[in-house]
């Protein structure tokens, strides 16, 4: 079954998410994770909506540059629009399995919520490494969505759900295997990091809130489950919001590592 599409619509819904406090703090923590320094050379593999790229930006200067690589071009329409004003600062088109650019060319490399939904990812860390200098560093950030709490009283919709859920991606567990494959593709691991997402309450501008109606659109018509389902599914979620009983967490999972 196909996985979600990175289309105008995506673009959009990623752009209003990823504005959230929920992510802004994740950005902040992978930026101070990653540490970026003035006149580095650094590369944002699967840009998407541009707000890491534009932050990187801001972190090496004009001495420095930094190129977002997304094969969306709605994606890549956003971002760009978002960098405007930086010139060290380009978005690419192209694919984290054939990474456009010389061997070496790059200080650092980053990639966030990413990898989950490439095929090959031997390939592409190959193709990472490839891109980084001997030395260079590399942080990678995933979700395994084993890992999602979320309070429902349904339990067994929900669990049906999450099931059909998966299918937005190709590895939905993919943080447990990271670091044996970042190793195989010429990395030594440096860093492990936990940085869990929590809405302990139902508000509008959260994670959970703004992807509940994406997961829901999704679903409808896998596994077996119909719009109702979907519907049936957020009210549900909606009700434990309005009686003061909600619960979302979710974690990412964030690899250091340095190209041997
Ligand atoms: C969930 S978004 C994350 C965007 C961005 N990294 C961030 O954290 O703000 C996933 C992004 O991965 C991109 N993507 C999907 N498959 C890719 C591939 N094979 N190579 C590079 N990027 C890819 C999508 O187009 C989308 O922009």
């Amino acid at each position: 079954m196909s996985m979600l599409p990175f289309d105008e619509k995506a673009a959009r819904h990623f752009q209003r998410v990823y504005s959230t406090p929920d992510v802004v703090q994740q950005r902040a923590e992978v930026l101070a994770l990653l540490a970026p320094q003035p006149g580095e050379r650094v590369l944002d593999v699967g840009s998407g909506p541009g707000f890491l790229v534009a932050s990187l930006a801001d972190a090496v200067g004009a001495a420095g540059a930094v190129h977002g690589l997304d094969p969306s071009g709605p994606m890549n329409a956003v971002a760009r629009d978002l960098i405007g004003t930086r010139p060290w600062a380009r978005i690419d088109d192209g694919d984290a399995e054939e990474l456009p650019y010389p061997d070496g060319a790059f200080d650092a490399a980053v990639s966030t919520q990413v990898y989950e939904y490439v095929a090959d990812i031997p390939r592409a860390l190959s193709e990472l490494r490839r891109v980084l200098r001997l030395g260079g560093r590399a942080l990678v950030l995933d979700t395994d969505w084993d890992s999602v709490v979320w309070h429902a009283a349904d339990r067994q919709r929900h669990r049906r759900i999450m099931a059909a859920w998966e299918e937005h991606l190709v590895h939905p567990h993919l943080p447990c295997t990271l670091p044996g494959h970042l190793r195989r593709a010429g990395f030594r691991v440096t860093g492990r990091h936990l940085i869990p997402l929590f809405n302990p309450r139902y508000e509008q501008n959260t994670l959970s809130a703004m992807n509940m109606e994406l997961i829901a659109r999704f679903v409808a018509g896998r596994q077996g489950l119909t719009e109702a389902d979907a519907d049936a599914w957020m009210a549900d979620l909606r009700e434990r919001g309005a009686e003061d009983d909600y619960l979302f967490s979710l974690n990412r999972y964030c690899f250091l590592a340095v190209a041997e």
